[in-house]
């Protein structure tokens, strides 16, 4: 089965807000994404807005034409702007450290009852919900209990460990998938990312989705940055030439 690249334009707002300015704008950056082949469009709404804020939310679900995946926390405040907003999809996440397992994903299993009243008013309005999780049994069994119908396997701790503790991690999030799959949800991976890490998330056979931010940021600021001074030189030049 093909695998989709849902990219997350956090970090070009982040850019955004460093400077209180209209540009660069994550819409526009979420349209050249889509245009590169992008199945998919992940933000994520923060309860202190400190990257992506309600407009973008708004303009995004106008725009983009793959999925709209919406991150936010299982707050009463963001369950209200989902319901009003009507991404394709809601991937429920964890913001406070008491929300979290040890290894960062959604501690399900702690809170089943909660999660189990926002999963269902999400499902109810047609949004697909997905639970950012570590990848044990546990908490895959918890998500499937609550109603998700999809996983996202928390790559962080692969994403962060040294090159030879790499391959364990590697087989856990594979074991996950392939628990997850079993059990009928759909299986997604993200965080930390990047060109040199994918490649053995990225061939993980159940895993259908990654969502993949940081990096894609990262490298379009280094290999635009050829181009961008070319361009401010030539505006330079222009301007004393027109003198
Ligand atoms: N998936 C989830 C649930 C996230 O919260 C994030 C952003 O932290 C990502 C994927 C993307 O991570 P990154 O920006 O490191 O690629």
């Amino acid at each position: 089965m093909d695998i989709a690249l849902h990219v997350n334009i956090d970090h070009v707002a982040t850019l955004r807000q460093a400077r209180g300015t209209n540009y660069p704008d994550p819409v526009e950056a979420a349209l050249v994404a889509e245009r590169a082949g992008a199945h998919g469009i992940t933000a994520h709404l923060r309860e202190d807005r400190r990257h992506v804020n309600d407009r973008d939310i708004r303009v995004l679900r106008e725009v983009v034409r793959g999925t709209f995946n919406l991150e936010m926390a299982a707050t009463e405040e963001m369950l209200a702007i989902a319901l009003a907003t009507k991404p394709d999809r809601v991937t429920l996440v964890p913001e406070r450290r008491e929300e979290r397992t040890t290894e960062g994903g959604l501690d399900v299993v702690t809170h089943e009852a909660h999660l189990a009243r926002i999963v269902g008013a999400l499902s109810e309005r047609g949004i697909r919900v997905s639970l950012f999780i570590a990848p044990s049994p546990a908490q895959i069994d918890a998500s499937l209990a609550v109603g998700a119908v999809q996983v996202e396997l928390h790559t962080g701790e692969y994403a962060h460990a040294r090159p030879h503790e790499r391959s364990a991690f590697a087989q856990s999030l594979a074991d996950g998938a392939r628990h997850a799959a079993h059990k009928g949800l759909r299986v997604a991976a993200g965080h930390g990312l990047t060109l040199e890490n994918v490649g053995p998330i990225a061939a993980i056979p159940e895993c259908v989705e990654l969502n993949i931010g940081h990096a894609i940021v990262s490298d379009a600021v280094i290999s635009g940055f050829d181009r961008a001074v070319r361009a401010m030189l030539e505006a330079m030049r222009r301007a004393r030439g027109a003198r």
